[in-house]
C-alpha cells in the first residue's frame, strides 16, 4: 500500500489526476473504472484541462462507473449518468460508446447487473479503478453488512448514507433508497487502485478501512488485501491513520505539505 498525504483538496485532486493520466499514457486504451461524489470532482476538473492541453488523450479509454441510484432516469440532475457528463464525459475526448455507467432504470435489473460485470470481464478488467469512500466504510455503494457481494448488485442504502447525501437533494425523502452497484470482485479485480479522500469528515473511515480488521461492516476494509492499492489522501482525512504505528510501517507514506 502507498499512501500520499496532501495538503488539502486541491493538492489531492493535482496528485490523483497526475497518478490518472501516467495509467492513461502508458496505456492508451486503457480500461478506467470511475467514481462519483465530491471527492473526485477536482481529479476531473484537472483531467479536463489537461485533456484540453493535449496532454492526455480519451479517445480510446473504456470507462466504467462504480454505480448508480436505482430509478432515477438518466437525465435526473442527481443521477451519476449526469455527474459524470458534466464534470467528466461532455469535456474530454471520450467516445460516449466507449463510457459505461449502470443503468439506473433498468428494464430487468438481474441481466443488467450480469451484463455489467460481463462486459468489464471481456475488456479483461478494469486497469485502474478510481474510489471515494463514505463516511461509512463504504465503496460505490457497497454498504455495510454481513457479507462482501461479489458481483454488481442491487444495494440498499443505509441510514448513513442517506444522510450524507440528502445534502445534494432538496430532502432526504427524496434521495433513492436503493441502487446498483459493482461488487467487489471487479474492485478487487482491477490491476490497480485509486482510493481519494479529504476532510476530517473521512479520517475515521480512512483508519478503519485501512488500518482495522477486514469486515464487511467496513467495505473498503477489503482493500488492504489488493497489492497495488494507492493512497491519496489530504492532512485532514489522515489524521487518525497516521496514528497507526503498524500500518504506517507496513505501508510507503509519502508526506508533502
Ligand atoms: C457516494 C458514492 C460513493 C462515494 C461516496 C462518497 O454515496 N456512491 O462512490 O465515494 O458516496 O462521496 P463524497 O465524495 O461526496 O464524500
Amino acid at each position: 500500500m502507498e499512501i500520499y498525504v496532501v495538503k488539502d483538496y486541491k493538492e489531492m485532486s493535482k496528485k490523483a489526476a497526475k497518478i490518472i493520466a501516467e495509467e492513461m499514457k502508458r496505456k492508451k486504451d486503457l480500461v478506467l473504472g470511475l467514481a462519483t461524489g465530491s471527492t473526485p470532482e477536482g481529479t476531473y476538473a484537472k483531467l479536463a484541462k489537461m485533456c484540453e492541453k493535449g496532454k492526455i488523450d480519451f479517445s480510446n479509454v473504456v470507462t466504467f462507473n462504480l454505480d448508480e441510484y436505482l430509478g432515477l432516469e438518466d437525465e435526473h440532475e442527481q443521477s451519476y449518468h449526469h455527474f459524470m457528463d458534466k464534470h467528466l464525459f461532455s469535456k474530454v475526448n471520450i467516445k460516449p460508446k466507449n463510457t459505461n455507467v449502470p443503468a439506473g432504470c433498468p428494464k430487468n435489473i438481474e441481466k443488467t447487473c450480469e451484463k455489467y460485470d460481463k462486459k468489464i470481464e471481456s475488456l479483461g478488467g478494469i486497469d485502474l479503478q478510481l474510489l471515494g469512500i463514505g463516511n461509512n466504510g463504504h465503496i460505490g455503494f457497497n454498504e455495510p453488512g454481513d457479507v462482501f457481494i461479489p458481483e454488481t448488485h442491487v444495494a440498499k442504502l443505509t441510514e448513513a448514507t442517506l444522510d450524507a447525501n440528502a445534502r445534494l437533494f432538496k430532502s432526504k425523502d427524496e434521495v433513492p433508497k436503493e441502487s446498483i452497484t459493482m461488487g467487489m470482485k471487479s474492485i478487487m479485480n482491477a490491476k490497480k487502485i485509486l482510493l481519494l479522500a479529504s476532510g476530517s469528515g473521512k479520517a475515521n473511515a480512512i483508519c478503519m478501512s485501512l488500518s482495522g480488521p477486514i469486515t464487511p461492516w467496513v467495505p473498503a476494509s477489503i482493500l488492504q488485501l489488493h497489492n497495488d492499492l494507492i493512497v491519496v489522501i489530504d492532512e485532514e482525512a489522515a489524521q487518525q491513520i497516521l496514528e497507526q504505528k503498524k500500518t504506517m510501517q507496513r505501508a510507503r507514506v509519502y508526506k508533502s505539505y
